[in-house]
């Protein structure tokens, strides 16, 4: 197995200080840790959680490391779209220049559901909710430029545990075929791909650049196995570790890469990934940026139409 790509130590030690983040999903995993890490910089962040209390302990427990962490936490459920309008009207009032949006925040392999607009809880929740975030946020990252997006992928967008990542145009909440919960989730985040890319493509010239990332196969509350904690230490874990699992600072690493790297703004819409188990061996190690192994990844009429087909979603 490779070793995890990491971030240039410069770029983790920039001043960041006047400089203004959003990260959803803040309080867990990858998100945590990236919030962690712009906090120590000196940037202010604020975190979108759907549960409030636990985002305040966790930045609570930032601020005992970091005395001086500008932090804002604001209830975000993408989950329901009056509380994403919600949450960026509030992010609107108060941060009007951004310098940065992680769209970071994801479920997997969840039963079949449907968010309270209807939509399939991976869909909805992965994509959607974060594709009407990102439009109600361009123009405060338009006024912070420059300034990027970063969508949290996976390389499960090329393939879930032997489901192809597509977008099924013909149905995608799953209203009328079968579900499966490893398909849905593959479409998610191949849809999360598509979004960085067609956005990148709408912003050129703006200054707002965007990217995709898949962050590796990181040990994070998305992998929780229902088995004993002894077992899972024991067994599970080191097995998983043998299989390429990384630690959540590692997984943090593609992110704020493309978050922070000069470079990254010459490459917008780009996908940036960490070492992962792509069907294509010559993707394993990972890219920074990596030209995905998924052909559908580069249709940039799949990206467009995907792109209007959301927008009709999230205004119907
Ligand atoms: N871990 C991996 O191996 C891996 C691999 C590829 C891609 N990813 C991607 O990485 C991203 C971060 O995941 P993670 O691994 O760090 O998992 P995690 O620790 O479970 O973090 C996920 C975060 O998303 C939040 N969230 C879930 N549903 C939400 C909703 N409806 N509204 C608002 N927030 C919601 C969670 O909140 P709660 O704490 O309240 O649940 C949590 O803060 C995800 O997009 C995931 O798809 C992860």
């Amino acid at each position: 197995m490779p070793t995890p790509l990491m971030v240039r130590s410069e770029l983790l030690n920039q001043d960041l200080t006047g400089k203004t983040y959003v990260v959803t999903g803040a309080n867990s995993g990858i998100g945590l840790v990236t919030t962690q890490q712009l906090a120590r910089q000196g940037a202010t962040v604020v975190m979108g959680v759907r549960r409030v209390k636990e985002g305040q302990r966790v930045a609570a427990e930032i601020r005992r490391e970091t005395a001086s962490a500008q932090l804002f936490v604001y209830p975000l459920e993408l989950a329901d779209l009056a509380s994403v309008r919600a949450f960026a009207a509030e992010v609107n009032r108060n941060h009007p220049k951004l310098q940065g949006l992680v769209n970071n925040a994801g479920v997997m392999k969840t039963p079949f559901g449907h968010t309270k607009d209807g939509f399939e809880t991976q869909f909805g929740v992965n994509h959607l909710g974060h594709f009407l975030l990102t439009n109600l946020l361009t123009e405060a990252l338009k006024a912070g430029a420059p300034s990027r997006v970063i969508n949290l992928s996976s390389y499960f967008h090329e393939f879930a545990m032997g489901r192809k990542g597509e977008i099924h145009f013909d149905d995608l909440n799953y209203h009328s075929r079968p579900f499966d919960s490893w398909e849905a989730y593959a479409q998610s985040k191949l849809a999360n791909l598509l979004h960085a890319r067609e956005l990148g493509r709408r912003l050129a010239g703006t200054g707002v650049t965007t990217a995709s990332v898949n962050p590796g196969f990181v040990h994070t509350n998305l992998l929780t196995v229902p088995l004993p904690m002894w077992l899972q230490r024991l067994v599970v874990i080191p097995v998983m570790r043998l299989a390429g699992m990384i630690e959540p600072w590692e997984g943090a690493q593609t992110t704020l890469h493309a978050l922070l790297a000069p470079e990254v703004a010459q490459h917008s819409g780009a996908y940036y990934s960490q070492m992962a188990r792509y069907k294509d061996k010559a993707s394993r190690a990972g890219g920074w940026p990596l030209r995905s192994p998924n052909p559908v990844a580069h249709d940039d009429a799949v990206a467009a139409r995907l792109w209007n087909a959301s927008q009709a979603l999230v205004q119907g």
